[in-house]
Parts: structure tokens; C-alpha cells; sequence
């Protein structure tokens, strides 16, 4: 197979829902389709629950589990499918962000019964701001849920998108019968099994008198009823809308009960995207260039507080990647080699000689790698798109052993540079301040530290609205305002400039009277 076919025939992945919807379930009966595993329940929820927030074991159990489900990769039909895990709870939000930038489309898992929730929303404004095009199943059909116009129409205001039902349910709860096939005109009846897959019955003619001896007369005439009304509100599905980020085709289904996966699975593989050019600071990559470009996107560190080793997590963006060949890391300027790089199939970590174009391959590391790392054949370019958002909390981090200060440190440059919060230095004070999006993030960095570097740190409360960074083309008042908000100051890990304002009405102030400064929510702009 040549590089383009290669690079055509992959189709890489997140699945995204809030806590509970149903995003194990389903990457499971995914996987159960591909061959990948053969039986349900194999694949470990990595969800923290919700009452062992403060459990460590569950910490550490979670990073076990989430190593070996960060990427599975599976074939199906001529497709060579990786889905990229994102993690369950809310904390590591940021997590999942920077995972959906590795990533060439979305599937969105919605609880029919609960329709849009929080965590959804915020994970959709990220796929809104790169465009990425989504997928939506609504999930839990075995159960009374909402009513599925509703539930269309709370997903468009929600979320911001456009929808088009490609497949319909037949009621919902205790009634639901099945679904019908909008894109592929069948009707699939739903039997509960969560082992196999039920009957998928061709059906052209909806007309036709055998649907009332499928579902009988009353059903068949609402089901009937709510196509022509689907026909009348929704326009035909659009592919290209859909590639484009602005419509999102809804499937209805049980994932519990392997029900209105496959359909959603076909219709994934024959309209979801390939590998899509992606933007350097430079130029615009294209993924059938045959020269290997990438970017690291996530940093696992291992288990082993006796090894201080990691894996960077790569997205290759073009080309073919081999093992044993040099490459450039581009930030440190020098070329390296990796023997042992690992893909991953199913549940299982292999080493690998080639991966190409869209597959994320594992590098073990020592410490060379941070987040958002370009890694190139040779060419000088950096990969754009890992932002950083604003923390929502934050906490001044002190040293409590004063014989372990250079252990805290490098404990705190590591765990920053995989990402796992941000930091920030005081200009006025010298004192580190760290923001998180939730409290267990500041568990775990207390944890690690001590765990994997022998330091102890301690916090200290700060009051703090939002971090912004600040840019403008006018210098002098750029000067001026930091003059004058000199408290406030603070430099990133990269040593940008960021305000600090602690509250809403210290910044809008600050935005009012300085005209020509630009507040920045995110660090890339
Ligand atoms: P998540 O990864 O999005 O957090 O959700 P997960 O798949 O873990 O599913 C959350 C709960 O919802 C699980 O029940 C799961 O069995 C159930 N579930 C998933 N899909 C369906 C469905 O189609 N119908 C119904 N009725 N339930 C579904 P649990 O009791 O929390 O966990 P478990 O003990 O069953 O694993």
C-alpha cells in the first residue's frame, strides 16, 4: 500500500461525553466490532468515582489503567481506527483538551435521558474553536429519556451546531423497539444483548405494510409521521458541512446493549476525515508529505518512582514514522533516535517500525519532551494549537522542606512541562503560584512531588479571578500598564506576560482603561 492510501485509510478519534453518559461503554462495543477484544467488559473505566475524589490508590490506579487506554488502535473493514481516551473526571479537563488537538474528529456520547451536560458543552467549544467535525450518539435508548425532537433541538442550542437525525428511534424505555436507518434505509430491531449485535432489516419502502408487522400499526404510523417531519425540518445531509465543523449527524442508540454502534461505526468510517493538514508557525503541513512531522500532545510519566522515565504521546502529522531513524526535536535543536517506540492495538502496547500520517506513536523518554514539542525528518518548524486556558483555581506553592528545595524544583518543572497544571511567578513577590481547573489536580501534584521527587510542598490560598495574557503594539502603554499593575504581574512557564486580576471588576476596569492591551483567556493567540 503506498503512503497515501495509508495515510487515507485512518480514522483518528475522541470520544467525548460527561461522566456517566456512556463513553466506556461504547469505545468498548467499538472495540468489540474491530476484532479488537471479544468480550464485554474488558476495557476498564478509567473514571476516578465520584466518591473516591481523595483516594490515592484510585490516583494511581487511574494512571495505570489510562496509560494502556490512551490510544487504541484497532482495524475495521479497510479502516485503521485510533480512538484517543480522554480522561473521565472533570479536573484533568485540560487534558482532554489538548487531546482533542491530536485528533481529526469527535463523537459526542449525550444520556437521552439527561440531553446536554456541562461537561459536553465545554469540551464542544474546543471542538467549535479548531472546527473539528462531530458525531453525535445519543446513547441510553433502553431507558425513558427525553423526546428525541427535544433532544435535537437542546443539541443545536447547546452546542452551538447544526444536527440531522441519520437514524430515528422507535420510543424509548421500556417500548423502544429499535431505530430506523435514515442513511443506510433499514430497519434494525432492537433485541437487548449486550454480547452480539440484533437483526438489521433492509427497508426501501416505508410504505411497505411490513412495517406495521415489525412494530405494529400505531408505532409504524409515528414513525412515518416523524421522518416526513425530519424530511420537512432538517435539509438532506450534507457531507461537506459535516467535514466543515457545522453539522453534526445524531445517531440514536444502547451502547449498554450493542445496539446502533455498527450503524454508527459504518457511517464513522465512510464520512469521518482522514488525516487533515495541520498549521505550523511556518506553513500548513499536509499529511501526504512523505518527510515525518509531529507533535507531542500528551506526557505519561511511568508508575515507577524509581525510574524516572516517561512516554510522550506523538501525533504524526506527516509522512512515515520509522524506528531507529534520527529525528529533529526541534526546541532542543538536536536529533534523536528511538528504538523502542511503541504503537498501540487494542489494549496492548507493541514496539513498532512504522507508523504514518494520523497514528500516535509512544516514545519513551527521560525528560527531553514537553508538551506541544515539534518533531521533524529535519525541517524547522513548530507545531501551533496546544493552548493553554486559563486556570480556574490557584494556589501559591511553598517549599515545607527546606533540605529538599532542589528536589521541588525539578518536581515542579517536570510535572508542569507534562502538563499537569501552570505555573506562574509573582513579578513582584518571586512567589510560584500554580492554577488548576479542579481541586484533585492540587492532590496530585502534592502527591507526585512527594512520591516521585521527596519533596514536600505546602499551599497557600490566593484570591484570584483569572489569569490573562496580556500582548499589544503599543509598548509604551504595555509598559505602563505593567508599571501600574506591578502586584499583579506574573510570567508563564514560557515567560510570557500574564495579569493577574482577582476579580471580574478588576479586569473589566483594567480592559476599559487600557484600550490598546489585549486580554488573552488563552495562551495562544
Ligand atoms: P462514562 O465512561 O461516560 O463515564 O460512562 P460508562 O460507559 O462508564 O457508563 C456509565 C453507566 O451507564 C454504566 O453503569 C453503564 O453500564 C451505563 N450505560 C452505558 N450505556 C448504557 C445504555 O445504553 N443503557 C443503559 N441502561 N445503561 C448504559 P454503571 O452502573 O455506572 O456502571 P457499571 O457498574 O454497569 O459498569
Amino acid at each position: 500500500m503506498d503512503l497515501k492510501d495509508e495515510i487515507n485509510r485512518r480514522r483518528t478519534f475522541a470520544i467525548i461525553s460527561h461522566p456517566d453518559a456512556g463513553k466506556t461503554t461504547l469505545t468498548e462495543k467499538l472495540l468489540l466490532f474491530g476484532g479488537a477484544i471479544h468480550i464485554a467488559g474488558a476495557v476498564k473505566s478509567n473514571k476516578i468515582k465520584k466518591t473516591a475524589t481523595s483516594d490515592w490508590m484510585e490516583i494511581e490506579k487511574q494512571r495505570g489503567i489510562s496509560v494502556a487506554t490512551s490510544v487504541m488502535g484497532f482495524e475495521y473493514k479497510d479502516y485503521k481506527i485510533n480512538i484517543l481516551d480522554t480522561p473521565g473526571h472533570q479536573d484533568f479537563a485540560e487534558d482532554t483538551f489538548r487531546t482533542l488537538t491530536a485528533v481529526d474528529s469527535v463523537i459526542i456520547v449525550i444520556d437521552s435521558a439527561k440531553g446536554v451536560e456541562t461537561q459536553t458543552r465545554k469540551l464542544m467549544q474546543v471542538c467549535r474553536m479548531r472546527k473539528t467535525p462531530v458525531m453525535v450518539f445519543i446513547n441510553k435508548m433502553d431507558r425513558e429519556g427525553k423526546d428525541p425532537f427535544d433532544l435535537l433541538d437542546e443539541v443545536e442550542s447547546e452546542l452551538g451546531i447544526h444536527v440531522r437525525p441519520l437514524s430515528w428511534p422507535i420510543n424509548s424505555g421500556a417500548s423502544f423497539k429499535g431505530v430506523y436507518n435514515i442513511h443506510q434505509t433499514s430497519l434494525n430491531l432492537y433485541t437487548p444483548n449486550k454480547q452480539t449485535v440484533s437483526e438489521t432489516i433492509a427497508f426501501n419502502d416505508l410504505n411497505s405494510k411490513e412495517l406495521e408487522d415489525f412494530v405494529g400499526e400505531r408505532d409504524a404510523a409515528k414513525l412515518r409521521d416523524d421522518l416526513e417531519l425530519i424530511e420537512g425540518v432538517y435539509s438532506e445531509f450534507d457531507v461537506n458541512q459535516y467535514l466543515a465543523g457545522d453539522l453534526a449527524p445524531v445517531f440514536f442508540g444502547s451502547a449498554l446493549n450493542t445496539f446502533g454502534v455498527k450503524e454508527l461505526l459504518d457511517c464513522f468510517v465512510e464520512i469521518a476525515p482522514s488525516p487533515r493538514p495541520v498549521e505550523t508557525l511556518e506553513r500548513t503541513v499536509n499529511p501526504y508529505e512523505p518527510a515525518f512531522s509531529g507533535f507531542v500532545f500528551k506526557i505519561h510519566a511511568n508508575m515507577d518512582p524509581n525510574h524516572r522515565s516517561c512516554i510522550a504521546f506523538v501525533k504524526i502529522c506527516s509522512g512515515k514514522f520509522e524506528r531507529n531513524v534520527n529525528y529533529k526535536h526541534i526546541r532542543h535543536g538536536k536529533m534523536m533516535k528511538f528504538s523502542a517506540p511503541t504503537c498501540f492495538m487494542a489494549q496492548k502496547k507493541e514496539t513498532v517500525d512504522e507508523a504514518y500520517a494520523g497514528d500516535i506513536v509512544g516514545l519513551p523518554d527521560t525528560g527531553n519532551f514537553k508538551i506541544g514539542d515539534s518533531l521533524t525528518a529535519g525541517e524547522n518548524i513548530h507545531f501551533k494549537g496546544l493552548p493553554s486556558f486559563s486556570p480556574e483555581m490557584f494556589k501559591y506553592i511553598e517549599n515545607a522542606d527546606p533540605m529538599k528545595q532542589k528536589q521541588l524544583q525539578k518536581g515542579i518543572d517536570q510535572l508542569m512541562d507534562e502538563g499537569v497544571a501552570q505555573l506562574f511567578v509573582n513579578q513582584f513577590n518571586g512567589r510560584k503560584i500554580i492554577g488548576t481547573v479542579g481541586q484533585l489536580q492540587f492532590e496530585v501534584i502534592q502527591y507526585r512531588l512527594l512520591h516521585e521527587y521527596g519533596a514536600q510542598c505546602k499551599w497557600e490560598p490566593i484570591h484570584l479571578y483569572k489569569a490573562c495574557w496580556i500582548e499589544s503594539d503599543d509598548a509604551a502603554e504595555l509598559e505602563n500598564f505593567k508599571k501600574r499593575k506591578y502586584q499583579y504581574m506574573a510570567k508563564d512557564k514560557e515567560g510570557r506576560d500574564v495579569f493577574l486580576a482577582d476579580s471580574n471588576y478588576v479586569l473589566q476596569m483594567a480592559q476599559s482603561d487600557f484600550k490598546n492591551i489585549k486580554f488573552h483567556f488563552t495562551s495562544e493567540f
